[in-house]
C-alpha cells in the first residue's frame, strides 16, 4: 500500500492504531530505501517475512506476472505447475538475453533488477567482508557452478588467443577441474606436479617447473595457467602472486579456481597480491561453498569475466541467484561476519581436539586452514567409509596405490586423490572446517573417530 492509501485507512481505523501501522511500514520502506542507496548488505539481516514481501512486490514486474497480458510468444514464463511457480515467486522469466546472460531481460524487470541488486551485494560482500581489495568494478553471478564457470572461463581465454593450444596446469586432484579443461579437446593439459617443501612437508606450487614448460613449449603456445587456492591438506593453495608475474611477463592469461577460498584469509591475500603485482584473468568462487546456498551457482571476476557472460549461450535461471540475494539479505553483514570468525575459530578447535586424540598426526601446514591431513596407524582406506556409516560426511581417506588413473580420454594421473605422483604420505585422512562447520558437529566428528581408532 502506498501513502495515499494510508489517508484512505483513516476512515476504517482509528487513528492511533494506523499511525502505528504506518510506523511499522516505514520501516520497511527505510529498509528498502537504504539497500537501494547504499547497495550494501543490510548491517543487520532483514526478515524473513520482509524479504518475501520484497521479492513479491518485484516479481509483479515481470511481464508473466501482469494481470493484463496477451502472451503470444513460445517463452514466456508459463508454469503448469503452480506449486513450481510459487516456488520461484512467479520469477520465471530468467535472467539475460542471447547475447549476454548478464543484460536485462526486456520481459522481467523484476527478476533483471534482482540480478543487478545481487551483483551489487556479492560485490559488497567480496570487497568490504571476504577483502577483495583490488576487486574490479565488474563482478558476475553466474547460475552455473564453479566447474562449468571454469570451463567457461577457459573458452573465454580461447577467445583471446585462439591458436595457443597448451593449458598449463598446477595438479590438483579434482576431476571437475579436470574436465573444465578437456572439455575442449583442442586444449592440451601439461600437468605440473606439485612439489614437497622440505620447510614445511607441504605440497607447493613448483614455480621451477612452470618457467621451465613456458621455455619449452614458447609462452606463445600457452593458453592459460590454472591454478587453485582452496584444496585438500597437504596440498596447499597455489603461489598465485608468483605465476602472476609470470604470466605478466609473458602474456599468458591466468585463471584462478578459488572456489572456496574466499572464507580464508590467506587465500585472499594471494589473490590481492596478485592483482596487485602480476595477471590474473579470471577468479572463479563456487556460491554454495562460500554462501551457504544450494550448489548451482558461481561468482566470477577479471577481465575475462565480461566475455563469459557473452559467450554463455542463451538466458538463465534466475534461481541460484535469488538463493544468493535472498541469503545476502537474511544474514546481513553481521551474520556473514559472524560466519567467517566462528570459521576461523572452529578451525583451531578442530586442530586442538585431534590433537587430544591419541595415536594420530594432523600434517602441519600453516598455508591451508580449511583442510587437514591426519595420519596414524590406524587410519586405514576403511575408516573414511565407517565414518560415512557414523554420519560423519566429508571425511575421506587417501590411499597411495602408484596407479596410474585415466581421469578422462587425455588426462592420466598417477596416486590420483594425492595430488602429486609421489604422495607426502602413504595414507591419510582429510577433514575440513569450512564456513558453517559448527563446534557440534566437529565434537561428533571426534568421538566418532575416537571410538573407531579405540577399536583397533
Ligand atoms: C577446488 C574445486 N574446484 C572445483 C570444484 C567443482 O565445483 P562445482 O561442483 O561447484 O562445479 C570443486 C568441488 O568440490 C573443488 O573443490
Amino acid at each position: 500500500m502506498n501513502g495515499e492509501h494510508f489517508k484512505l485507512l483513516s476512515e476504517f481505523v482509528s487513528p492511533t492504531y494506523l499511525n502505528q501501522a504506518v510506523g511499522s511500514r516505514n520501516s520497511a520502506s527505510g529498509k528498502i530505501t537504504e539497500l537501494l542507496t547504499q547497495r550494501r548488505i543490510p548491517q543487520t539481516g532483514w526478515s524473513a517475512d520482509m524479504i518475501e514481501m520484497f521479492i513479491r512486490e518485484v516479481s509483479l514486474w515481470d511481464s508473466n506476472n501482469f494481470p493484463s497480458k496477451g502472451c503470444v510468444g513460445e517463452r514466456e514464463g508459463r508454469c503448469v505447475s503452480d506449486l513450481v511457480r510459487r516456488r520461484h515467486w512467479g520469477l520465471t522469466h530468467g535472467i539475460g538475453r542471447s547475447g549476454d546472460v548478464n543484460a536485462e531481460q526486456p520481459k522481467a524487470a523484476g527478476s533483471s533488477f534482482l540480478l543487478n541488486l545481487t551483483k551489487c551485494l556479492v560485490h559488497d560482500a567480496l570487497k568490504n567482508i571476504f577483502g577483495i581489495s583490488q576487486l574490479p568494478r565488474e563482478v558476475v553471478v553466474l547460475p552455473i557452478a564453479t566447474g562449468m564457470s571454469l570451463m567457461m572461463g577457459m573458452t573465454a581465454a580461447s577467445q583471446l588467443n585462439p591458436t595457443r593450444k597448451h593449458v598449463i596446469w598446477s595438479r590438483i586432484d579434482q576431476k571437475s577441474c579436470i574436465k573444465s579443461m578437456t572439455a575442449d579437446p583442442s586444449l592440451i593439459v601439461d600437468v605440473v606436479e606439485q612439489v614437497v617443501s622440505t620447510q614445511s612437508n607441504t605440497l607447493e606450487t613448483d614455480l621451477s617447473s612452470i618457467n621451465q614448460l613456458i621455455t619449452q613449449l614458447g609462452h606463445d603456445n600457452i593458453h592459460s595457467i590454472v591454478l587453485t587456492t582452496s584444496t585438500f591438506a597437504p596440498r596447499s593453495p597455489d603461489n598465485i602472486p608468483a605465476v602472476s608475474v609470470v604470466c605478466k611477463e609473458y602474456n599468458i592469461p591466468l585463471i584462478v579456481n578459488n572456489a572456496y577460498g574466499l572464507q580464508c584469509t590467506k587465500c585472499v591475500h594471494l589473490i590481492n597480491e596478485a592483482l596487485r603485482v602480476g595477471r590474473v584473468d579470471l577468479v572463479v568462487q563456487s556460491t554454495d561453498k562460500t554462501f551457504l546456498v544450494p550448489v548451482g551457482g558461481s561468482v566470477i571476476f577479471g577481465p575475462l569475466a565480461g566475455t563469459v557472460n557473452k559467450i554463455y549461450p542463451g538466458r538463465a535461471s534466475l534461481g541460484p541467484i535469488l538463493d544468493l540475494l535472498i541469503t545476502l539479505l537474511e544474514v546481513g553483514r553481521d551474520g556473514l561476519e559472524n560466519l567467517l570468525s566462528d570459521r576461523k575459530s572452529n578451525s583451531e578447535y578442530l586442530k586442538q581436539q585431534l590433537e587430544g586424540v591419541s595415536e594420530i598426526t594432523v600434517l602441519k601446514n600453516n598455508k591451508n586452514s580449511i583442510s587437514l591431513a591426519i595420519t596414524g596407524e590406524h587410519i586405514t582406506s576403511s575408516i573414511g567409509s565407517q565414518l560415512f556409516l557414523r554420519n560423519i560426511s566429508g571425511a575421506r581417506v587417501f590411499t597411495r596405490t602408484d596407479k596410474i588413473s585415466q581421469i578422462d580420454l587425455r588426462v592420466a594421473l598417477k596416486n590420483f586423490g594425492g595430488h602429486q605422483d609421489k604422495p607426502l604420505a602413504d595414507t591419510y585422512l582429510n577433514a575440513a572446517c569450512a564456513i558453517g562447520t559448527t563446534r557440534e558437529e566437529i565434537d561428533l566428528f571426534i568421538k566418532r573417530l575416537g571410538g573407531l581408532l579405540q577399536k583397533h
